[in-house]
């Protein structure tokens, strides 16, 4: 039987969470709307191939909390290295990733085994893998087919055994018509393919991701659960949450923190006060019009102005 929070939610836990060196954040993965049911059905199927993941998301959907569920459901015997591709140097970013043999820098006295050898029978994660230079695009394709990474400065390469887990908040397909990704590391990528969907559409998940929080938050600091009512609940429900579950997380943290300890009430939730109806739609028109063609923009602003939205 699958474990369960304590407030009754399935949770899908690591077999060994307690010998995990893993923060308890990482440990569970709250999943309860059917889009998220769904995922989880998805991830059971890919987890134990060998083959590479992408995995789309937003910001703070839990791209890497998934990632790292993939690698403790592969059986992996290796390490997860979580590299973020964005805070490569440019510069060092091949030696980074692939390592480099002793004395091929000044002060380089001995070798280096890079993220990519480090991960060796284990699973690599590039989070934002469109950030990565070209040339290293170029590089890591070759070393994920021929299973064998050449470090700079070496004369020979060495064999390695890497499982790419990748993750994007852009969309690849648009960098590769635009010549900024390369076409076939593409294709090796979305092999298996995983979209997380943002928080405000798995709108079945606040519920359960706020309990959660609240229970770790609660045993960590050391203080009684409190419950949520009824109108910070429907405040939950009702915000946009661009900034996903971390952003919920965080919410809840403070709430926590400044509430009595009994009851989490809409003000201790630091949310920005909804928007009136009229402020919505406003908003939403707007919206269109940053998106849509010239014509409708043309319409679209006609009316913002003579209803004086605008
Ligand atoms: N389904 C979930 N269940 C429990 N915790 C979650 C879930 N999804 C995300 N989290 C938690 O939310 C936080 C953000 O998740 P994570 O860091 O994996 O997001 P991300 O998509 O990698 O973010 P970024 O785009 O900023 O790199 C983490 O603390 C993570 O443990
Ligand atoms: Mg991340």
């Amino acid at each position: 039987m699958s474990p369960h929070t304590p407030f009754g939610q399935p949770l899908l836990t690591f077999p060994d969470a307690e010998k995990s060196p893993l923060s308890i954040r990482a440990k569970a993965l709250v999943f309860v709307d059917p889009r998220s049911r769904q995922l989880r059905e998805e991830l059971e199927q890919l987890a134990p191939r060998s083959i590479s993941v992408l995995i789309r998301g937003e910001t703070g959907t839990g791209k890497e909390l998934l990632a790292r569920h993939i690698h403790r459901a592969s059986d992996r015997g290796g390490l997860f290295v979580s590299v973020n591709c964005g805070a490569i140097s440019p510069t060092y970013a091949d030696a980074e990733l692939f390592g480099y043999a002793a004395g091929s820098f000044s002060g380089s006295a001995s070798s280096r085994a890079g993220w990519f050898g480090s991960a060796n029978g284990g699973t690599l994660y590039l989070d934002e893998i469109g950030d990565l230079p070209l040339p290293i695009q170029t590089k890591l394709l070759a070393a994920l087919e021929n299973h064998e990474v050449t470090r700079v400065g070496a004369q020979q390469p060495s064999p390695v055994d890497v499982r790419l887990v990748a993750a994007t908040s852009i969309d690849l397909a648009q960098a590769v018509a635009a010549g900024k990704f390369h076409q076939r590391l593409y294709r090796y990528l979305s092999e298996g393919q995983l979209e997380l969907p943002a928080l405000r559409e798995r709108v079945g998940d606040i519920e359960s991701l706020a309990e959660y929080f609240l229970g770790i938050y609660s045993q960590r600091l050391e203080l009684p659960v409190p419950l949520i009512s009824e109108a910070a609940q429907q405040a939950l429900d009702r915000h946009s949450w661009p900034g996903n579950t971390r952003e919920l997380e965080n919410v809840i943290h403070f709430a926590l923190l400044v509430s009595s300890g009994e009851e989490i009430l809409p003000e201790h939730l630091n949310l920005p006060p909804t928007p009136s109806p009229l402020e919505q739609i406003q908003q939403l028109l707007e919206q269109i019009v940053q998106s849509g063609s010239a014509g409708e923009r043309h319409a679209l602003q006609q009316l913002l102005q003579r209803t004086g939205l605008s």
